[in-house]
């Protein structure tokens, strides 16, 4: 099925509205549509901890508007450690002569990217005629300001009439691709299916997909990407397939101080996350439990990184 732009109908996660940055409260996502009035930087803080407003861009916006609103840059920069965009965006407003404008400035930045990536990534997604496309976590407009980042080449592609199928892994613990990836894939109305984390590997041994796509929370000096925990499996399942694997994502996330992925701080979350899910317990209480919420995927497993600027392929 070939979606057109006119089906495509657009998620609006974040807005500044002078006094406030009203979010999307993306935890109570896909069953309910609450926005949340955001008016001192305490509060963007703790939207970004508990993953209400997510995704590397979004963030990165939404801490821009928070020092623009209450310049609080280390309550700020540590509500989230990897991905670089919101400690960079929290520096550039702190510098910057009008917080405001600048916050502004940030936001129109990431949109223009967005398109971007959306073009190059489609373009280059055609070139290879994968039609079958598996992606994770959720890159879309919830993800990052306009259409996302992978979710948005992978909407522009359908634009064209290129898109057979996209296969949204749940990502589990926090199901951002099960919640989020499946709630934005519905409303742009293209064709999907959700797998479990841990069958997307065989799926793709067995041929079923053409293309891995992900977003980025962090590319190290040398290439390497730290993206949602589980890319690192999906990149070597695509290397063993012969498939390519690409990730998407705008320069604000390319981080030139850190020299390799393993220099990228890696979030370790309540691992409660793990041990529930929906408040339902799935294990017994207290288990010992690791919750990393990224992992770090090679610049060698990476075919090419698609930014707004146009397609690299990686060292
Ligand atoms: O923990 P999250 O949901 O913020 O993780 C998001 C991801 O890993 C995305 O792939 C990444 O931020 C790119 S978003 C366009």
């Amino acid at each position: 099925m070939a979606a057109t732009q006119a089906t495509q109908a657009r998620v609006v996660a974040l807005r500044f509205d002078g006094d406030a940055l009203v979010v999307l409260d993306q935890t109570l996502l896909p069953w309910r549509e609450r926005y949340l009035r955001l008016t001192d930087a305490a509060q963007v803080a703790d939207a970004i901890r508990r993953l209400a407003v997510r995704g590397a861009p979004m963030i990165g916006v939404a801490a821009a508007y928070a020092m623009a609103l209450d310049p609080r840059p280390e309550l700020l920069k540590a509500a989230r450690p990897t991905a670089v965009n919101l400690a960079r965006a929290v520096d550039r407003v702190a510098a910057a002569p009008d917080p405001i404008a600048e916050a502004r400035a940030i936001h129109a930045e990431e949109e223009a990217a967005s398109d971007a990536i959306a073009v190059h990534g489609a373009d280059f997604l055609a070139d290879a005629d994968a039609r079958r496309i598996l992606t994770h976590c959720n890159t879309g407009a919830l993800a990052a300001p306009g259409r996302g980042t992978a979710l948005a080449v992978i909407a522009e592609l359908a634009v064209r009439g290129r898109l057979e199928r996209v296969m949204a892994t749940e990502s589990r613990p926090l199901l951002q691709g099960a919640r989020l990836t499946v709630y934005e894939l519905a409303k742009l109305n293209l064709p999907h299916e959700l797998v479990v984390d841990s069958a997307a590997p065989g799926l793709i041994a067995r041929g079923a997909v053409d293309v891995v796509i992900v977003g980025c929370d962090r590319v190290a000096a040398n290439g390497d990407v730290a993206n949602k925990v589980g890319t690192y499996g999906l990149a070597l399942a695509a290397r063993a397939a012969g498939i390519p694997f690409v990730v998407a994502g705008p320069t604000s996330t390319i981080d030139a101080a850190t020299p390799t992925g393993a220099d990228i701080t890696i979030e370790e979350r309540d691992p409660n996350e793990v041990r529930s899910a929906g408040g339902q317990p799935l294990t017994l209480p207290g288990t010992p439990t690791r919750n990393p919420a990224f992992d770090v995927t090679p610049a060698a497993l990476i075919t090419a990184l698609v930014t707004e600027r146009g397609v690299a392929p990686t060292p």
